[in-house]
């Protein structure tokens, strides 16, 4: 089976979406479409092909065959989407605490470390216990220039060439085929480079070798993977609203925030496997989104994780009583791949024995539905993205459907979803006390800011 959008909890009175808007919404979506598929023509959004791109698998699958048995450890130096994809996947289709786990019980395939981060605590930590001969170190970055990867490969080279090792055989970096510092450096370090293709950007770039690369090295069915992906690119291609899932997914999201004032779009698995998954999609959907127009105005709704149940603890009192500016995506999962039964006792105890008979995966289905009902019934819409199990076709599925839903969401709010001017300026600010060369405007801008007052400190 596919997966499956079902999204009655949005169209509810009051609190949702009236059918009037939602006929209208056809011909929106007709003209959004549109808008796509000129993108697509002009190769900007090379991500959706990426299902069928059998060069890019080739390259996986021959670099992660020849790497077998060679490492027990794999870190990916990188950040943003160079990062937060990998993590996904090792999350969703490795068993549960992989880097915990034994040799055996990993199958001979080794540890995934991810960056994402350049925070000294985590890298000192992660190098000191590391073997660096039997480590394998991604270097990914799109641009080839990140200053954050640029400085995590400066530290690990550093470490490889002290250790008397041969960085060639110890690195390989995954860039774009032409752009950045990366590039050059493979060819001037021999060391091995896999593409990510030039009309793929970073937060699109999962399906890319930025995520089958580390995917394939750990065992992870890159080809189903794959597979799952060109399905659900296909199917989101349907003129058809109705039919195409992606388009209903940016329709509801976009009449949401514009004509419902729901400025928020919780994502919310009831699957530990799709924890990391909230994550991958809280990136891609903020910095695709989070636009001005050529008008000058601000667009976006402003995503947000959550994990179920565990937040029925914590956030879900929010979204049910707080201010009414929220919608919910769950994700259900049908199969899980084990289940635990809960044992009989205690059945003269109110608080316990009606959970007798029923399972874990019993439990937590059953409280997702109450969930979502119960936000239903007290007008807050909320939809469910519904899977079979967490494996490899259905998580490319997933992956794809996100992907593709955000960019027509993108031509909705009429931006560039591939593209984020907004964080250039931090970027400067950083490159000029750092002393880039090249950086002195920014040096200057910085300078003219209002300073620090000590009035304002406490
Ligand atoms: O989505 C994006 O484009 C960004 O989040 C990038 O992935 C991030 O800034 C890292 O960039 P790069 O891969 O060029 O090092």
């Amino acid at each position: 089976m596919t997966l499956r959008l079902d999204y009655s909890n949005m169209m509810i009175s009051p609190g949702g979406i009236d059918q009037k808007t939602w006929t209208n919404a056809g011909k929106q979506f007709g003209d959004a479409k549109r808008g796509f598929d000129q993108l697509r023509a002009g190769g900007t959004v090379g991500f959706v092909e990426l299902g069928g791109d059998r060069g890019l698998l080739n390259q996986v699958e021959s670099f992660a065959a020849n790497a077998r048995g060679k490492f027990d450890d794999v870190v990916i130096l990188g950040i943003g989407g160079s990062a937060l994809g990998p993590i996904a996947l090792r999350t969703a289709l490795r068993p549960s605490g992989w880097n915990m786990l034994d040799e055996k019980a990993r199958g001979g395939f080794p540890r995934l470390h991810v960056l994402d981060n350049v925070d000294p605590e985590t890298i000192a930590a992660l190098l000191g216990r590391l073997r660096l001969d039997r480590t394998l170190f991604i270097v990914t970055s799109k641009s080839g220039g990140t200053a954050e990867t640029m400085a995590q490969f400066l530290i690990v080279h550093d470490r490889i060439t002290s250790a008397k090792l041969d960085v060639s055989k110890q690195m390989v970096f995954v860039t774009d085929p032409k752009q950045g510092a990366l590039r050059p450096l493979a060819d001037r370090l021999k060391v091995p480079a896999l593409d990510i293709p030039p009309t793929v950007g970073g937060r699109f770039s999962v399906l890319t070798p930025v995520g089958t690369l580390p995917a394939a090295l750990i065992g992870i069915d890159v080809k189903s993977l794959l597979a799952g992906a060109a399905e659900m690119a296909k199917r989101c291609q349907s003129t058809e609203l109705a039919s195409n899932p992606a388009g209903v997914y940016a329709m509801l999201q976009w009449i949401a925030d514009t004509q419902l004032k729901k400025t928020i779009a919780v994502f919310m698995p009831y699957s530990d496997p799709l924890r990391d998954f909230a994550d991958w999609f809280v990136q891609l959907w903020a910095e695709s989104l989070g636009k001005k127009r050529s008008d000058g105005t601000s667009v976006g709704s402003t995503p947000l994780a959550a994990l179920g149940a565990t937040d029925q603890h914590a956030q879900v009192q929010l979204f049910m009583e707080g201010p009414a500016d929220k919608t919910v995506t769950f994700v259900a999962v049908k199969e899980r791949s084990v289940d635990v039964q809960i044992p009989a006792g205690f059945a003269d105890v109110k608080e316990l024995g009606y959970l007798t008979g029923h399972s874990l995966a019993e439990l937590i289905a059953i409280e997702q539905r109450a969930t979502a009902g119960a936000l239903a019934k007290r007008g807050r819409p909320n939809m469910t993205i519904h899977l079979d199990r967490v494996d490899a076709v259905q998580v490319g599925q997933l992956m794809m459907f996100l992907e593709i839903a955000t960019a027509y969401t993108g031509q909705l709010y009429g931006i560039d979803a591939f593209n984020q001017p907004g964080v250039e300026l931090g970027k400067q600010f950083a490159y000029a006390l750092l002393g880039r060369p090249g950086a002195d405007v920014a040096k200057k801008e910085w300078e003219s800011l209002p300073k620090s007052d000590s009035r304002w400190s406490v």
